[in-house]
């Protein structure tokens, strides 16, 4: 199954990508996440997309799509997997389609996280990882167990995201509304979207999600 997680900075793609990876064995493919890397690692694509995306602006499409083009290769794809944060404008599916056909593969669901902007913002704001295994936390819906120490691998340091903060997260949302917002109609035409609360708690957004896959959620 290989389906998208359509939604705002911050409607909660990530959490509920790594959800389905970890309960169904699909493979997550976050653009996001792959950008990061190559900003870590120094590579010319890291350089050119780093100060853009800690600007809230879009990474050029064609940078994109031969990063998701190269990754959706793998031979670990074709068990299925999930798009987070990609396609983001109109040229992105459009090329997604062409990528999907040339490999014989289907977009089974488009599954839209809808969120009020207000809402985001106090979300990415209050968004912190481990530093050592990459643990997502909140500050106000996920904290640690124990404060300052990481559920998962007892670490202690924890990261913020260069772009968490209102003014690049304004600038994000912005993006949002005027290049990926189109992708609702575009989806809707193909039959394949379906909307979600994204505003529920974390469990319930996971069981809305379920309820589409298995075929009642349209
Ligand atoms: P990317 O990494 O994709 O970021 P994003 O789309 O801005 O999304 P986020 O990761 O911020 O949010 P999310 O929806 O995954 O939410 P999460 O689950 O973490 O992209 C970053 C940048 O890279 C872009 O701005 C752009 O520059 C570039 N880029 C990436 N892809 C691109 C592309 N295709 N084209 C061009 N440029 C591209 O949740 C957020 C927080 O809320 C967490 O703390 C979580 O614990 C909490 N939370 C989650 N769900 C709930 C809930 N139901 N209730 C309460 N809290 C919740």
């Amino acid at each position: 199954m290989n389906l998208i997680l359509l939604g705002p900075p911050g409607a909660g793609k990530g959490t509920q990508a790594q959800r389905l990876e970890r309960n169904r064995g699909l493979i997550q493919l976050s653009t996001g996440d792959m950008l990061r890397q190559a900003v870590a690692a120094g590579t010319p694509i890291g350089l050119q997309a780093g100060v853009i995306m800690e600007a809230g602006g879009l990474v050029p499409d064609d940078v994109v799509v031969g990063i998701i083009g190269e990754r959706i290769s793998h031979q670990d794809c074709l068990g299925g997997f999930i798009l987070d944060g990609f396609p983001r404008t109109v040229a992105q599916a459009e090329a997604l389609d062409n990528l999907l056909a040339a490999r014989g593969l289907k977009l089974d669901h488009v599954i839209e996280m809808r969120v009020v902007d207000d809402i985001l913002i106090e979300r990415v704001t209050g968004r912190f990882t481990c530093g050592t295994c990459g643990a997502g936390y909140n500050k106000t819906s996920q904290p640690p167990k124990v404060a300052g120490i990481c559920d998962r691998c007892g670490g202690t340091e924890f990261v913020r995201r260069a772009d968490d903060n209102e003014v690049s997260m304004r600038k994000r949302l912005a993006a949002f509304h005027a290049q990926t917002a189109p992708l609702l109609p575009y989806y809707k035409a193909k039959g394949v979207l379906s909307t979600i609360d994204g505003m529920a708690a974390i469990e319930q957004v996971a069981q809305a999600i379920d309820k589409v896959l298995e075929g009642a959620g349209k």
